[in-house]
């Protein structure tokens, strides 16, 4: 995520500068409301408000500067939403992945506001979306093989435990030999897992052989390319920056690709009055987490620190439903993908597996 491009929105001058002489701007200046956003409303009929807070840090700086430093400026992140009378924030983008992923900055807001990462929520719908996309394509998830590329993270660890109660085989994809193998003894001692459980450090191999591909890496680079993947295969994207290259929707006509979190906000007039790429109503899954936790009127915090349970994330989906909350139409490389295009994708599959006549 570039800060100049993201800054430029809001200060158009600041386009115009090189991202270094941004960050060095950026990092002397405080956070800065960036617009209101007006009309989410229940199913239940409950109603709420909130704000959309710009936190002047580029990707880079979140990954690298002191945790010291990032802390502070999300603890004042929170200090003013507190002040304008919010009751929890939400940790979006890289803020989430930052240090000990809101552990601290939750700790530190203790009692003046409550905080999430929106994680939970990202799960639920990148698994849910994953199913969805397999229903579409007609690979029947319940005999599927599954590969989760990042399979260690505090994402993909979750994702696959999901994924284990409700799919054939599971390959768990990442550069980690005993990290992976501990995650697999974790899942087959979970009484709801059916899968075969794998330890997959070649992804490559493990590519070629999956119906289904979940990708959660933090690898920062493309991973996952059009050679690798097998006819039909449905693949969701959920990393960011991006693990699938986009050379596999530029080549591969077979193979369906779509991108996790993408959420329908419940009201009839909700407005961000800010314009952050999606079709109108439209949030990302961790941004929708933080306006069903306002909702649902909740006093605590709620997705914080790296080890999220299944426990939570099926209890956020079940938040979500209540509230009106769901997928949106799918979306890959910015792109809308309608029910008609991946009904192409799956012609193009059956043709090249059925045989040829003589
Ligand atoms: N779309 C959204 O709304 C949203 C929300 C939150 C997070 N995310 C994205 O989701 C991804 C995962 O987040 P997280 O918090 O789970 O990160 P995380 O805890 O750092 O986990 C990332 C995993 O990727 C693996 N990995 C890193 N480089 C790899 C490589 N070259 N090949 C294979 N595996 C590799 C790591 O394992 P090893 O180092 O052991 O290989 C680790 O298990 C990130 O890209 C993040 O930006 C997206």
């Amino acid at each position: 995520m570039e800060l100049r491009r993201d800054a430029a929105r809001k200060y158009p001058i600041l386009g115009l500068l090189p991202e270094r002489a941004v960050e060095q701007i950026a990092l002397r200046l405080s956070p800065k409301w960036m617009s209101e956003i007006t009309g989410i409303e229940s199913k239940t009929g409950a109603e709420t408000n909130g704000y959309f807070i710009g936190c002047p840090f580029s990707t880079r700086q979140l990954l690298t500067l002191p945790d010291e430093v990032v802390y502070k400026k999300l603890v004042e992140c929170g200090q003013m939403s507190a002040d304008r009378g919010a009751k929890i924030i939400g940790l979006g983008a890289y803020t989430s992945v930052a240090g000990d992923a809101g552990e601290t900055v939750a700790e530190r807001l203790k009692g003046i506001i409550n905080v999430t990462t929106g994680n939970s929520y990202t799960v639920y719908t990148a698994v849910e979306g994953l199913l969805k996309g397999a229903e579409l394509m007609g690979v029947e998830a319940a005999n599927a093989s599954v590969a989760i590329v990042g399979a260690t993270g505090s994402i993909g660890a979750v994702c696959a435990k999901i994924l284990a109660a409700q799919v054939g085989e599971v390959a768990l994809v990442g550069r980690d030999i005993s990290k992976l193998e501990k995650l697999k003894a974790d899942i087959e001692a979970r009484s709801d897992c059916r899968a075969v459980v794998k330890v997959a450090p070649e992804i490559r191999a493990a590519l070629k052989e999956a119906d289904l591909v979940l990708a959660v890496s933090s690898a920062g680079k493309e991973l996952v390319f059009p050679e690798d993947l097998k006819i039909g295969a449905v693949v969701c994207d959920v990393a960011r920056p991006r693990d699938v290259s986009k050379t596999v929707v530029e080549n591969r006509d077979d193979v369906l690709v779509i991108e996790g979190g993408v959420i329908t906000v419940p009201g009839s007039n909700v407005n961000f009055n800010f314009t952050f790429g999606f079709p109108p109503s439209t949030a990302f899954a961790c941004m929708s987490e933080t306006m069903i936790l306002s909702l649902e009127g909740t006093n605590e915090s709620y997705t914080l620190g790296r080890d999220l349970t299944v426990e939570q994330v099926m209890n956020m989906g079940k938040l979500a439903k209540k509230h009106g909350f769901e997928l949106a139409g799918f979306r890959s490389f910015e792109v809308a993908v309608s029910d008609a295009d991946i009904e192409k994708v799956r012609q193009n599959a059956q043709r090249k597996l059925r045989p040829v006549a003589a």
